[in-house]
């Protein structure tokens, strides 16, 4: 077998071994050869992301991820395969040899169907294909948790947008998080959340809930004209059958491949099926920010206790009011705020906002190691860390929307 894309000419490749180097696994060659024959070819980690998106691909049935303890180093390339692998309807082998439990353990949950050690236990390999050729039905629907949504639905949701002033503040940790209390706001009535990845290029909402990212989101963003309850819902996933999510789509596009009009029509017909609808935005301001503004009922704006959020902030007031949009609906979210006892860095943030004119509403403490381990696990923080301090700024945060969202609609 050679090292370059396999060769679709007869016999047609069904499988692909997937590693740093397949020498390194040559028991791997010989079983492959034994169950396959001929109909197999090898790909690196770098060749296996371009080859999943190309007609060439179409026939391939499954992956054999090949890795060992070196490979720990690049687990997330190894989770963008078996993500990338999944959206694609592939299956997935992996085949380790002295991994660490934890690194399998997020492999397995990034949605491997198998695992076989290395060197191979005697017939494995072909057990395991043949267990999963045996399992068609998930491989022809790589979207198990589509939803349906009802045509004509009008509930006027409130559209809730959190964006970041510069990177990293944490702004699609309280989205997700945020859209989660929500969803679990109200045990007997819950409300109906959808949470909407327009972090087009970085976005990682379906990282932080470990969804898979699916081509049907660009191709429903690329037509919004003829968009309907229908095809929106196809290009939703749920989480826990709760929470609707529309995460960025799997390629890094232009941010500005999506019109203002296109924007507004996504907004709508979202608010048309939700009572709530929370909107994750890039950093970079956009010509559909200004849509997005103005139609939000609340935008949070993200920042730090530092001099480039400190900045930002300034600048990014300016650009709106010289543009005369609302910038009534900003509130400002102080990340990693300083406990009540730093009196030292209080005042700072005193002063901070002070200078910049604006009054910082929500304060959230500093969660440490949980956050992120919470996010790399893909779930929200109620469900791995219910105790953070985070998570009850979140949780309050939540109900206190609400709780106004209801006294409006009693008023009405
Ligand atoms: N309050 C917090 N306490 C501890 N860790 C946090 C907190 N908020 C966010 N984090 C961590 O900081 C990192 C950045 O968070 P996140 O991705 O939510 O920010 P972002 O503003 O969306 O970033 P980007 O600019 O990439 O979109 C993540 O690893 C997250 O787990
Ligand atoms: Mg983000």
């Amino acid at each position: 077998m050679s090292s370059t894309m396999p060769q679709i000419e007869a016999p047609q490749i069904v499988a692909c071994t997937v590693s740093r180097d397949v020498q390194n696994f040559d028991l791997l060659i010989e079983d492959m050869e034994d169950a396959l024959g001929e109909s197999w070819g090898d790909l690196s980690f770098a060749e296996a992301l371009s080859f999943f998106g190309q007609p060439e691909s179409q026939s391939l049935e499954l992956i054999a991820l090949a890795v060992d303890a070196t490979d720990e180093e690049n687990l997330v390339l190894m989770g963008e395969i078996i993500t990338q692998a999944k959206a694609q309807g592939l299956k997935v082998i992996l085949i380790a040899e002295d991994m660490s439990p934890a690194a399998l353990h997020s492999l397995l949950r990034q949605g491997a169907d198998e695992f076989v050690p290395y060197p191979l236990p005697e017939g494995e390999l072909s057990a395991a294909i043949d267990r999963l050729r045996a399992d068609p039905e998930e491989t022809l629907t790589p979207a198990p948790h589509a939803p349906q949504l009802k045509s004509g639905t009008n509930k006027d949701g409130a559209l809730i947008v959190v964006h970041g002033l510069a990177g990293g503040t944490g702004a699609t940790t309280m989205a997700v998080n945020l859209a989660w209390e929500l969803a679990n706001a109200d045990k007997k009535h819950p409300p109906k959340v959808c949470i909407l990845d327009l972090d087009l290029q970085f976005g990682s909402i379906a990282t932080f809930l470990d969804l898979p990212r699916r081509e049907v989101v660009y191709d429903m963003l690329s037509e919004t004209e003829t968009m309907d309850e229908e095809s929106f819902g196809q290009a939703l996933l749920t989480y826990e059958d709760r929470l609707h999510v529309l995460t960025a789509p799997p390629e890094i596009l232009p941010l500005d491949i999506i019109t203002s009009e296109d924007v507004k029509r996504v907004l709508d017909v979202a608010r048309n099926q939700f009572d709530y609808v929370i909107v994750d935005m890039p950093s970079t301001l956009v010509q559909w920010t200004e849509t997005v503004l103005s139609n939000a009922h609340v935008y949070f704006a993200m920042l730090e206790l530092d001099m480039r959020c400190a900045q930002n902030a300034l600048r990014f007031k300016r650009a709106l009011q010289s543009e005369e949009l609302p910038v009534e609906k900003l509130r400002y979210v102080l990340n990693r705020a300083p406990k009540f006892t730093d009196l030292n860095a209080k005042s700072r943030v005193k002063r901070m906002a002070e200078s910049l004119g604006l009054s910082i509403d929500v304060h959230l403490p500093d969660g440490g190691k949980q956050v992120t381990q919470a996010n790399d696990h893909g779930t929200p923080l109620s469900v791995s860390a219910p105790k953070s301090p985070l998570r009850r700024e979140f949780a309050k945060l939540a109900a206190s929307i609400h709780d106004l969202k209801n006294d409006e609609a009693k008023a009405a």
